[in-house]
């Protein structure tokens, strides 16, 4: 049906002639053709989940070649209680970076600091390793003073660090960034031990603390909550990226050496970097035309696939092509073809305020459209149009990522009773996403009443600073 659909898409040619009712076919026919290729049905859900496991089971193997990277963190079921002392973090992730001071007693955060610093674009798309971690240097050395504790930065504190990118641990403190994500093009730091190169940092800049721990960000979010909850299963991120780690029985991991030596029958936490998922087949995601040329245009044509249709970095992305396409094609005004003409230009939020507007009239979409790029859509069946784009694109994600949290409490068994921390601005601030996912995990699981999602706010540096606190 959708190729059937699609192909009569690529006929429908714009003409200035159209009657109305010729438009308000086009229009019908565009919009349904767009919902029969994003819509995933119970069964594709399931299909899409079962091979999520598959490729679960195959990355825990030495040598495999499954799309999921199983990454090892080295951070192991401990007791949260041994947590103490005053440690800082790091959490460097997207286009905002931030240091936080923590002190912890008895696994408790007793008080907790944060600075926030923008990365430079010029950086983040093209720099030097050099530059970024000197840039991370001196933003430590500006919240500390910040906090009152300028002379801290001498001593030698534990300082956990949250690098959210795939990074291939070989212990809790250190690790190679396998390849950059998220549209980050820093030279000189893939293959490279990002520890080291942070703390080369530190030495140029005579900064004292000790980097004991490295972890990526949904390792940080899951332990967060889990030191407050013994049933936190999984560790979810739906923000700039999108990724999930869980905890996993240290005799399934396979090509571990350290997890397979541990005596008893601990469990470690993975990160699976589920962004990557399907993406050298696309044997089960649904890609669309828009979702091809948005891989192909990027800075990891064929990489991170199932990102490209969740994450705050894409859905406004996706948006846009499908909007710009529609303007083409006559069923939208032309005007929004050449205004939203630049890549990346149509943000991820506005995704969610148009899919939000409920209002009669949908003044929402309008206001969206007019404030960002001064185009007056006033016919109210343009406004629906624009917000059916939003409403299928954010709908899509919200499933997939619905879809793999499933398939992880699947993998452990834990369907009946978990809880999964949830943390990144796609799931705090888009309206609605929380409920579709909800109803996806229900079409994977059939009954998804034990299974809670709870927003865990900054839990990626707070995570990293309780694993830095539990480290000598
Ligand atoms: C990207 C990164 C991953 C991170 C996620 C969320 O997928 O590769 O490591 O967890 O974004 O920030």
């Amino acid at each position: 049906m959708a190729r059937r659909l699609n192909t009569v898409l690529e006929h429908v040619k714009p003409s200035g002639r159209d009657t109305e009712d010729h438009e308000h076919l086009k229009q019908h026919l565009l919009i349904q053709s767009l919902a029969a290729q994003m819509h995933l049905s119970k069964d594709r859900l399931k299909e899409m989940a079962l091979y999520m496991l598959h490729e679960m089971h195959h990355g825990l193997e030495p040598n495999n070649s499954s799309t999921l990277r199983m990454l090892p963190s080295f951070v192991y079921k401990a007791d949260p209680d041994r947590s103490a002392g005053v440690v800082y973090a790091l959490d460097l992730g997207g286009s905002n970076f931030r240091v936080i001071r923590m002190e912890l007693a008895k696994g408790t955060v007793l008080s907790r600091r944060a600075h926030k610093a923008k990365i430079p674009e010029t950086i983040i798309a093209g720099g030097t390793q050099t530059q970024l971690f000197d840039f991370i240097a001196d933003t430590i050395l500006i919240a500390t003073k910040k906090f009152g504790r300028a002379e801290e930065a001498r001593e030698a504190l534990r300082l956990g660090f949250t690098f959210s990118f795939p990074t291939q641990q070989h212990a809790i403190n250190s690790g190679s960034l396998i390849r950059w994500t998220k549209q980050f093009k820093v030279s000189g730091t893939e293959g490279n031990d990002v520890v080291r190169l942070l703390s080369d940092a530190f030495s140029r800049k005579k900064i004292g603390f000790r980097i004991v721990a490295l972890c990526n960000d949904t390792v940080g979010t899951l332990i967060a909550r889990f030191l407050n909850d013994s049933t936190a299963m999984s560790g979810v991120i739906l923000g700039t990226g999108s990724n999930a780690c869980y905890w996993e029985k240290n005799s399934r991991i396979l090509k571990c050496r350290e997890a397979q030596s541990k005596p008893g029958d601990g469990e470690m936490v993975i990160n699976m970097e589920f962004g990557n998922f399907d993406s050298a087949k696309m044997v089960v995601l649904p890609a669309t035309k828009y979702d091809n040329e948005l891989d192909a245009e990027s800075e990891n044509a064929g990489a991170q696939r199932l990102e490209k249709m969740i994450s705050g970095k894409y859905l406004g992305e996706i948006a846009r092509r499908v909007i710009v396409d529609f303007a083409k094609l006559n069923v939208l005004p032309n005007a929004l073809a050449d205004r939203l003409k630049a890549p990346y230009s149509f943000e991820s939020r506005f995704v969610g305020t148009c899919f939000a507007d409920r209002h009669p009239g949908l003044p929402d979409t309008h206001d969206v459209f007019k404030r960002e790029y001064d185009i007056d859509i006033a016919h109210e069946g343009h406004r629906r149009i624009l917000r059916t784009i939003c409403r299928l694109v954010s709908n899509r994600a919200a499933q997939l990522a619905g879809m793999a949290i499933a398939a992880v409490l699947l993998k452990r068994n834990a369907q009946a009773d978990a809880t999964v921390a949830v943390d990144g601005s796609v799931f705090e601030k888009q309206p609605y996403f929380r409920k579709c996912m909800r109803e996806a995990i229900s079409a994977v699981l059939g009954d998804a009443e034990g299974v809670r999602l709870v927003l865990t706010t900054d839990g990626s540096g707070i995570g990293a600073g309780c694993i830095a606190a539990l480290q000598e």
